[in-house]
């Protein structure tokens, strides 16, 4: 494994990925297919040789089996270790790490004040709940602040994950509700998608056929509210003929409860998101 280099002086930013699994390696690969930090300013730490190589191999990045030494230059820390493990390994770089730096963390459920608990006082720290389609670069991203950052610290995390998809700066007090609608919302999506193919199917298409259909009629209206941004209900209406076969399917919706059940699904997923970080 390489050591993290002597800090570059020419002015651009270092990025430190804590943790090269599969969430920091998308980002390692975003932020470069982004154009927003070449691979040599950016050194990965992970566990294990092998990945850790593979990875180097690939993106071109400096790797590190020492956690202490990538921060070392960084200028932002991005932590991407899973939560029960980020105590310890703050624990292991805070005593590195200073308030010049940022520390970026997207470990579910770990608010700032508990990064905060283990970091030098006044080190601007920002939350980050990003989702499974960022993987693809269709990715939605909530991010927040701690108590010592700035809307600078905010920019630049959201340029960050803006490489992954659509981002929002929110206050922290809706992470759960983040964490219960846009983190565990695809799998809710999925069985929608999944659903809607057994009525193909059941109707006489072929499965794959009718995944296919299911599932790039998911993506068709979530482009349609997202680019028109016309309320849902309108797209909705524009869809449906009087007295045509479209209304005969909302009632069956409405019937089998379709539109309860996912505000139920939400509200119980954030209820459930509070208990996410304990320990941490
Ligand atoms: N996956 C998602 O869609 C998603 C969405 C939102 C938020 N997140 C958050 O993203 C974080 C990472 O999730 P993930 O899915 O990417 O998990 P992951 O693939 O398991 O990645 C975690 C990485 O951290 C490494 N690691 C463990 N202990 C370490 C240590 N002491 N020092 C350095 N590296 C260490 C692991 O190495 P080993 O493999 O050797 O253990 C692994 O490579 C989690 O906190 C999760 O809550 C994930």
């Amino acid at each position: 494994m390489s050591e993290a280099p002597e800090k570059d002086r020419g002015g651009m930013e270092r990025l430190a990925v804590i943790g090269a699994g599969k969430m920091g390696t998308t980002l390692i690969h975003a932020v470069i297919d982004g154009g927003l930090f070449s691979p040599q300013r950016i050194v990965a730490s992970g566990r294990r040789e092998e990945p850790l190589a593979e990875l180097a191999e690939r993106e071109k990045v400096v790797i590190t089996g020492n956690n202490r030494a990538a921060c070392r230059d960084a200028d932002t820390v991005l932590l991407c270790v899973k939560p029960q493990t980020v105590g310890e390994v703050l624990a292991e770089i805070g005593p590195e790490l200073n308030p010049r730096q940022t520390l970026i963390s997207i470990a579910a459920g770990v608010s700032t004040l508990q990064l905060e608990s283990h970091l030098p006082a006044g080190l601007p720290t920002v939350r980050a709940m990003p989702n499974t389609p960022s993987l693809l670069g269709a990715g939605m991203t909530a991010v927040c602040g701690g108590a010592s950052s700035t809307e600078q610290h905010l920019e630049k995390a959201d340029k960050i994950f803006a490489c992954m998809g659509r981002t929002v700066v929110l206050d922290e007090k809706h992470f759960d509700a983040v964490t219960g609608l846009s983190a565990s919302g695809p799998a809710f999506i999925y069985i929608v998608i999944e659903a809607m193919a057994e009525g193909g199917v059941k109707t006489g298409l072929p499965r794959q056929v009718a995944t296919e259909l299911a599932a790039q009629t998911c993506f068709g209206a979530a482009k349609m509210v997202l680019e028109t941004e016309n309320h849902p209900a309108l797209l909705k209406d524009d869809v449906t003929t009087p007295a045509g076969c479209t209304m005969d399917g909302i009632l069956k919706l409405e019937e089998g409860g379709l539109r309860v059940t996912l505000i139920k699904a939400v509200v119980e997923a954030t209820r459930s998101a509070g208990g996410l970080g304990a320990g941490s």
